[in-house]
């Protein structure tokens, strides 16, 4: 995806348009946040946020597990900064466990101003999920 006309504001490129220099991990979804997702004063619901970042947390397990996960638990979520109607949202992903039948995934979430402000990491949180079989039920991961 393009950084747009207005350029990065300073982040320095690693290969991905847009990438802030200390952001951690692999750009997993970027995405726009809409007014539907905000309070009437254009505020983004943290909800929506937190959804935005257990997507991009699961490709990534997805891909370390082969196959079908399941969120199992959320933790250490810091909201930070506000996300504003406009901003652009990306979600950068990196494993930092693999258990029997669970991937632990830290997401952070920047966001790219709606004004060209710049670019901000507004939250970050630690991701669990596990490893499902076809019965639904935990299957090991492969090492
Ligand atoms: C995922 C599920 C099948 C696991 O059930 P289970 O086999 O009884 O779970 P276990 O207690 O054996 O735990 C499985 C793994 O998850 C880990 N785990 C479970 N609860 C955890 C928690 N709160 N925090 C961190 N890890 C957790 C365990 O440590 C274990 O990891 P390991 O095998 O790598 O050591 C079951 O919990 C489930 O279906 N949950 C609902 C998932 C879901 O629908 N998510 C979307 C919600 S909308």
């Amino acid at each position: 995806m393009s950084d747009g006309p207005a350029g990065n504001h300073g982040a320095e490129l690693h290969g991905v348009p847009g990438r802030p220099d200390d952001a951690h991990g692999e750009l997993m979804l970027r995405t726009f946040a809409f007014p539907a997702d905000a309070n009437p004063a254009g505020d983004i619901f943290g909800g929506w946020l937190l959804g935005q970042m257990d997507i991009a947390g699961a490709s990534l397990a997805r891909r370390r597990a082969h196959g079908r996960v399941a969120t199992v638990a959320v933790a250490q979520m810091s909201f930070k900064l506000p996300v504003f109607v406009g901003d652009e949202v990306s979600c950068y992903c990196t494993i930092s466990h693999v258990g029997n039948t669970s991937v632990t995934v830290e997401v952070e979430a920047w966001a790219r101003r709606h004004d060209d402000s710049g670019t901000v990491k507004v939250t970050d949180g630690h991701f669990t999920y596990v490893a499902l079989g076809a019965d639904r039920r935990a299957r090991s991961i492969a090492k």
